[in-house]
């Protein structure tokens, strides 16, 4: 049986809201054919991956233009993922003119299409928050993992295209985690060991992330360790290792107690050791010094940032540091002390950006450290520099010596 549409819907393939519509329509149900769906059905948000001018280059940006320019606008809330660079700060940074005008270009290009454009990776934190049991079409892999287990929101990792398709027809086909069937847990993970600190939790991420294998983790043992930044840290590792797009923690994700989360097929991991995800994530890291450390992967809270100025307890950095965040954090860091706090020690703290998605080879930098799993995963691939990955208060050490101390 194929997909049915409703009149309004079978109106927008047929061109009926313009050449723009038609095409996001056709993305659509392209998509729905392609996963067997049989309707589709209506988002609440979305969320657009697919910012950075390094990853969509020139063709990205006319393809972003082409869309404006047949009248496609979005017709749900709609924000965007990190760019390549602060839009403010990208000079200072030295990040080059070139870069920073075509990533401005893009961001454009969306605002046209009618994309709130503060760029992050948590779009939860800045307001656009889905309900549980909403259906939405969010790209970016922390964020989509955030929103189907912490919020209880329903969503597959969409790409860029897809996203911005459903944002501009305000659907999305009915498949895959949007269906009950598909959100029962696959993987039933017994943690027999300390799981402490945030990157206890990437590191943990790592390791059943690299298992996963498509399969829905379900956590046994974590129960009131579980803060919301642990959260992210935990799904961000394993959307980074090994695509996991949901997973639920006994005692805390809104879903895990439904009856029959637990499918009876399940497979059964335990995981009573995080050495080796610590062993992976430094094997690469060369010697001991550290130029640049990053945190706020994913963007970072002012809880965090306020964590960071404790740490410090005043003293200046001998590497760089930079806390990446959305604009709207950033403000209110700014407006409580906290950036100047970070400033006064030589750091900064970065908006709308990404090192992952940052033409980082324009800066010369050659070792990072970071306490995010995902950010040590992608950073040696994507920014081309070596990873030390560490406790928060390991980063921040390194930063105030320039070098990591195991
Ligand atoms: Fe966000 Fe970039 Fe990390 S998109 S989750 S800061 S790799």
């Amino acid at each position: 049986m194929g997909i049915t549409l409703s009149d309004e819907e079978q109106a927008a393939l047929a061109g009926a809201l313009g050449p723009g519509v038609r095409k996001a329509m056709e993305i659509v149900v392209g998509l729905g054919r392609i996963y067997r769906a049989r309707r589709l059905l209506p988002v609440g948000s979305v969320q657009v991956a697919g910012v950075s001018y390094r990853n969509l280059g020139e063709a990205g940006l006319d393809f972003l233009r082409q869309w404006a320019d047949q009248s496609a606008r979005v017709r749900v809330p709609t924000t965007l993922n990190p760019a390549g660079v602060d839009l403010r700060l990208w000079r200072e940074l030295g990040f080059s003119e070139s870069f920073a005008r075509h990533q401005e270009a893009v961001i454009e290009a969306y605002r046209r299409l009618g994309v709130r454009t503060t760029c992050t990776c948590t779009p939860y934190m800045v307001g656009n928050v889905p309900r549980l049991g909403e259906h939405v079409a969010w790209a970016e892999s922390s964020a989509v993992s955030y929103a189907n287990s912490v919020l209880g929101a329903r969503t597959n990792r969409e790409g860029g295209p897809s996203a911005l398709a459903a944002a501009i027809t305000g659907r999305v086909a009915a498949y895959g985690l949007h269906l009950d069937e598909n959100r029962r847990a696959t993987l039933r993970v017994s943690v027999r060991c300390a799981v402490r600190t945030l990157s206890d939790f990437g590191a943990l991420g790592y390791l059943v992330g690299r298992s996963a294998r498509n399969r829905v983790p379900y956590f046994v043992g974590l129960e009131g360790a579980c803060s919301e930044v642990a959260l992210r840290a935990l799904g961000a590792a394993m959307a980074a290792s090994g695509a996991v797009a949901l997973y639920h923690v006994g005692g805390v994700t809104p879903e895990a107690g439904q009856p029959d989360i637990l499918a009876p097929d399940h497979e059964d991991l335990v995981v009573d050791d995080l050495g080796p995800a610590y062993e992976a994530l430094n094997r690469d890291a060369g010697g001991d010094g550290v130029d640049l450390v990053w945190l706020g992967c994913p963007h970072a809270g002012t809880d965090e940032i306020t964590e960071v100025v404790r740490l410090l307890a005043g003293r200046r950095v001998r590497s760089a540091l930079w806390i990446t965040t959305a604009r709207e954090t950033r403000a209110e860091a700014e407006a409580s002390g906290l950036v100047s706090a970070i400033g006064a020690s030589g750091g900064r703290v970065l908006a709308d950006m990404c090192v992952v998605v940052a033409p980082m080879q324009e800066l010369g930098f050659h070792t990072l450290a970071t306490p995010s799993a995902k950010g040590a995963t992608y950073v040696p691939s994507h920014a081309g520099l070596r990873v030390r990955y560490g406790t928060v208060e390991q980063c921040v050490e390194a930063a105030v010596t320039g070098f990591w101390s195991g």
